[in-house]
């Protein structure tokens, strides 16, 4: 078995809220992160940008993310963010059109010098250590990630997480871990933890990985939307630690459903306006890859007031968790739906 390593819930837009990022410290993530938000608007002090870089006392360290293409912009928000967080990390793997239009996420990968200016200045203007994202460059033909990297570990950012894609590869293909073997090895002399990322979904592909790489960490995304178990279930069945599960022995639907009741008192404690915003898609999300998700989802989707969403998907896993249904369509569940649907949406 690969040694104990730390692993990261990747930064993921529209997914990774404050309640999903303590609830996946407690399901054993070791480090989480915001989701990307935009230089420009937090150097702006826009409330939505600013809503998006909140946290909770409980999430220690407090790692915001931010990208964007203008340097100064970037700069002037590692400084504010600097007073409140314990790390910054800067994005250069977004593939998404609106971000690289404007030079940022990924797309900074096709100038090193300019990546790596910001770079600098970024540490120069934060009071915490600075932490950096990448891909692999902009496409096959050219490959910058050794290059960044090996700059980004001489001006002495914290850790460099690779994402093992290209920016024009988006998540085609699959990540490729021997090349983020060769970045781990042009790091290393300067002790630089380098983490991988790409395609871990289960304690196999986390321990292949490892064995490619070399990483000093794990980063996680997909596979842990709609399923934060994923982390502790690697390290109980990598023997990594006497992790204490706090769905105890539940099966894997069971874990489902201790997540998802977890996740919307989380919401809850949280409150807010922003807390919640994600829910439905949460939701969703633990709908996927089980009997009869499919047609629950419809009846989910009908809830305009995401917040009354938690009981009846509640009552579906535990259903079917503890083998009362052999499928998420629970006629209570169906019923409960349908009483929540005619609730009118709510604004926030
Ligand atoms: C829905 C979604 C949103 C994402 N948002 C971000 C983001 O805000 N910041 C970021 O650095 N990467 C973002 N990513 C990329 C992930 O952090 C990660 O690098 C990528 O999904 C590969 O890891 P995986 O194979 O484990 O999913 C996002 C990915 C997904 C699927």
């Amino acid at each position: 078995m690969p040694e104990q390593v730390p692993l990261f819930l990747a930064p993921m837009a529209g997914v990774t809220d404050v309640a999903y990022r303590l609830l996946a410290r407690e399901a054993g993530a070791d480090f989480t992160s915001t989701e990307f938000t935009a230089a420009s608007g937090l150097s702006r002090k826009d409330a939505k940008s600013w809503a998006k870089v909140e946290t909770h006392p409980r999430e220690s360290p407090f790692i915001p993310q931010i990208f964007g293409g203008i340097e100064d912009e970037m700069v002037e928000t590692a400084r504010l963010l600097s007073k409140n967080a314990d790390v910054i990390d800067l994005n250069f793997g977004c593939p998404a059109p609106k971000v690289t239009k404007t030079c940022a996420g990924a797309a900074m990968m096709a100038d090193p010098d300019n990546l790596i200016s910001m770079v600098e200045r970024c540490i120069e203007a934060s009071d915490v250590p600075v932490s950096v994202k990448m891909r692999l460059g902009t496409s096959h033909g050219a490959l910058t990630v050794f290059e960044i990297a090996e700059r980004c570990a001489q001006l002495g950012v914290l850790r460099i997480c690779v994402h093992g894609r290209t920016l024009s590869q988006k998540y085609r293909g699959e990540a490729d871990w021997e090349m983020i073997r060769q970045v781990v090895e042009i790091a290393q002399p300067y002790d630089v933890p380098v983490i991988a990322n790409g395609d871990i979904t289960n304690a196999k592909s986390a321990a292949r990985c490892l064995e490619v790489t070399g990483a000093a960490g794990l980063m996680i995304g997909r596979g842990a939307i709609g399923d934060p178990c994923i982390f502790g279930r690697i390290k109980t069945e990598l023997g990594w630690e006497d992790f204490d599960a706090p769905w105890g022995d539940a099966n894997e639907a069971g874990q489902k459903h201790w997540a998802w009741n977890r996740y919307v008192e989380l919401v809850d404690e949280i409150g807010g306006p922003y807390a919640a915003r994600n829910m439905k898609q949460h939701a969703i999300s633990f709908t996927k890859g089980l009997p009869g998700g499919k047609e629950l989802r419809p009846h989910l989707h009908a809830i305009k007031d995401f917040r009354l969403i938690g009981e009846p998907l509640n009552i579906a896993l535990e259903a079917f968790s503890q083998r009362r249904y052999n499928t998420l369509v629970v006629p209570e569940a169906i019923e409960a739906a349908a009483t929540a649907s005619e609730a009118e949406g709510w604004r926030r």
